[in-house]
């Protein structure tokens, strides 16, 4: 691991800014009703912020053609670097034949507001079959990831971006902690080893378990929620949240843990989600992350350990995140405690373990998830959430 000033180095070596400086934020709402517009999605706004913050160091924009075709293919940018997704501002052809490139394009949020710039370098036709087949190892459109491929423009737009201001998160304010501030507050508290964690779901005990093994050997655990887009039926982000914020109340070292909110999009791209999940904690300044059984995956595209054995494609070294591999994890009746079979030698009918879909059927049934898979006051948060009474446990 290349050593930094805050501790980890950030991929690619220094953090990317690119927030507007107040005479560029001038000059460029000036211009705000000559320039050509382009209209952002919900995905393609959070990744404009993740560029501007750093998030997705080193990136400094939407990928020009060289990086996207490297990317696609060999899970790396044009100069080498290891990155799994592609990052692409894609608009169909009507939207992209006006644009000249070499010019300025004023980017708006999905409301309309003007929100960042990209210097136009390049517009590029791609192709999606294989963006699918070689991102998301299918090309089936009932993936949500790949339906999202399939469903955008035909054009990707490329260049450096800036982004005006970085407006507080209208959910979470307190939460919205970027990765130069994540960097600041683990040195503060001169944690030397952080362990990043990623999840789109309201934590349950399998969650808690990985997590508090890992904290048992670094200095300090960095749970970071993402908020981004998700598909329709994932849980919202505000009920998660307030899980989260139960949890560290009641069950964890509030000293040792930092909640913050990761605001990029789900791709569900599993295995090469992991590499880029990871990338991503390391710029926000961590030298761990947990990936468990079927990361970022959805339905059965990917094997219970495909986002695992990715990271041997790589050398640790080009990384610079150390994975920190966990198996199945559930409630151990022969035990009484959290386990996997690595540590417990439960027969199947041992093992309590409910998947989401599951969780959710109880819960519109009106039933309380049981305690061997959620802490009670997170099973009841949920409960509230989905609307069902309490009373039936
Ligand atoms: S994800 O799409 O963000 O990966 P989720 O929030 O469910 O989904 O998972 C967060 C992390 O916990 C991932 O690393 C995942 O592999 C891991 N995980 C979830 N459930 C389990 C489990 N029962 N055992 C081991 N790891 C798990």
């Amino acid at each position: 691991m290349t050593l930094h000033k805050d501790g980890i180095a950030p991929h690619g070596g220094t953090l990317v800014d690119r927030l507007a400086t107040p005479d560029q934020k001038a000059q460029f709402l000036a211009k705000a009703d000559t320039l050509p517009r382009v209209t952002l999605d919900e995905r393609a706004f959070s990744d404009l912020v993740m560029i501007a913050i750093g998030g997705f160091s080193p990136l400094s924009g939407f990928m020009k053609q060289a990086d996207y075709d490297t990317v696609v293919t060999d899970m790396r940018l044009a100069n080498g670097l290891p990155w799994a997704i592609p990052v692409t501002l894609s608009v169909d052809e009507a939207t992209a034949a006006p644009l000249v490139e070499g010019s300025l394009v004023r980017l708006d949020d999905p409301t309309g507001r003007f929100v960042g710039v990209l210097e136009l370098e390049e517009k590029y036709t791609y192709d999606k079959a294989r963006e699918a087949m070689n991102v998301y190892r299918t090309d089936d459109e009932k993936h949500p990831g790949v339906k999202v491929v399939y469903d955008q423009g035909a054009v990707n737009l490329a260049g450096p971006v800036w982004l005006l201001e970085r407006d507080p998160h209208p959910l979470f304010p307190t939460y919205q902690i970027d990765p130069a501030a994540s960097r600041a507050l683990f040195r503060d508290r001169n944690w030397k080893t952080v362990v990043g964690f990623q999840t789109r779901n309201p934590i349950h005990r399998a969650h808690e378990y990985i997590q508090k093994c890992a904290l048992e050997t670094v200095d300090g655990l960095f749970l970071h929620p993402l908020v981004g887009a998700t598909k329709s039926d994932d849980i919202p982000a505000d009920v998660r949240m307030r899980c989260y914020e139960i949890m560290v109340e009641h069950y964890f070292p509030q000293d040792r843990v930092i909640l913050a909110i990761n605001p990029s999009a789900m791709r569900y791209a599993g295995p090469r989600e992991a590499i880029f999940h990871a990338l991503i904690r390391k710029n926000y300044g961590c030298t761990h992350f947990i990936v468990g059984r079927d990361h970022a995956g959805v339905g059965d595209y990917y094997g219970t350990y495909d986002a695992q054995y990715i990271f041997d494609e790589f050398e640790p070294t080009e990384l610079g995140i150390v994975p920190m591999k966990f198996e199945h994890a559930f409630y151990c009746t022969r035990t009484g405690g959290m386990a996997t079979s690595k540590t417990s030698p439960s027969t199947k009918d041992e093992r309590i373990h409910l998947s989401g879909t599951k969780v959710r059927e109880m819960l519109r049934r009106g039933e309380l998830p049981p305690p061997e898979f959620s802490r009670p006051e997170v099973a009841a948060e949920l409960a509230k959430a989905m609307r069902v009474p309490e009373a039936v446990s």
